[in-house]
């Protein structure tokens, strides 16, 4: 596969590129005040409008968790532990509960699977959350702002879907995180492009 020189970059590809290199995924326990402003969070859903969209169908969404509403996402999780774990400890509780107060803005990814026409399937509604997501993170980044992602066995909890309003045809992916980086780990190796691409023969 061809090589490409840092010299044959354009700037703009240069300023891509750094920002697609240097994020990285931040623990929402790394992830502290302040959050982004009102209008940083704006340009990160802006960002998020421009994911590709088989059908346009607009198939999935993000909700939001403000500080107020934390301890009632604490309580979802405590239930949720309790439903998978008859007899969970008091530290994994205390663990659930305090999950809901890690980053200063929290919001949860919903994807939706409502029959469309022409039928796309939910496959491709997931890549489109997931470019959304990505588009996310990287204008986080532009703005210096550090993101995580988090998702796990509660994600769909009875708990989770009645606090979120879920519809039927909703469901829980993840959990993404935004908030100033307290530390940083230090980059991961990444696959070179020749461990994923081949040409058919
Ligand atoms: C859908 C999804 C769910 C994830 N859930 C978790 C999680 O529950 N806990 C976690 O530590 N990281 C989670 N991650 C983040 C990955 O662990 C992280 O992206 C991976 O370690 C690669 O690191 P990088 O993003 O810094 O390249 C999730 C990522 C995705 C895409």
């Amino acid at each position: 596969m061809m090589h490409i020189s840092e010299e044959m970059l354009t700037d703009t590809s240069k300023n891509l590129l750094l920002q697609m290199t240097a994020r990285r995924n931040v623990a929402p326990k790394r992830l502290v005040e302040p959050g982004p402003t009102e209008e940083q969070l704006n340009l990160i859903f802006r960002a998020a409008s421009n994911a590709p969209d088989h059908g346009r169908l607009q198939p999935w969404r993000f909700i939001l968790v403000p500080h107020s509403k934390r301890a009632e996402l604490g309580n979802a999780f405590v239930k949720a532990l309790k439903q998978r774990d008859s007899n969970p400890s008091q530290d994994q509780i205390a663990a659930a509960y305090e999950k809901a107060f890690r980053a200063p803005c929290l919001m949860i990814a919903v994807i939706s699977s409502l029959p469309s026409e022409p039928a796309v399937p939910l496959n491709e509604r997931l890549i489109s959350l997931g470019c959304a997501m990505q588009n996310m993170l990287l204008m986080a980044e532009t703005l210096a702002i550090g993101s995580g992602i988090t998702s796990g066995q509660a994600m769909n909890a009875q708990s989770i879907r009645d606090l979120f309003f879920f519809t039927e045809h909703e469901e829980g992916i993840c959990f993404v995180n935004f908030g100033t980086v307290s530390s940083r780990k230090p980059a991961r190796p990444r696959a070179p492009p020749s461990s994923f691409v081949s040409t058919l023969k």
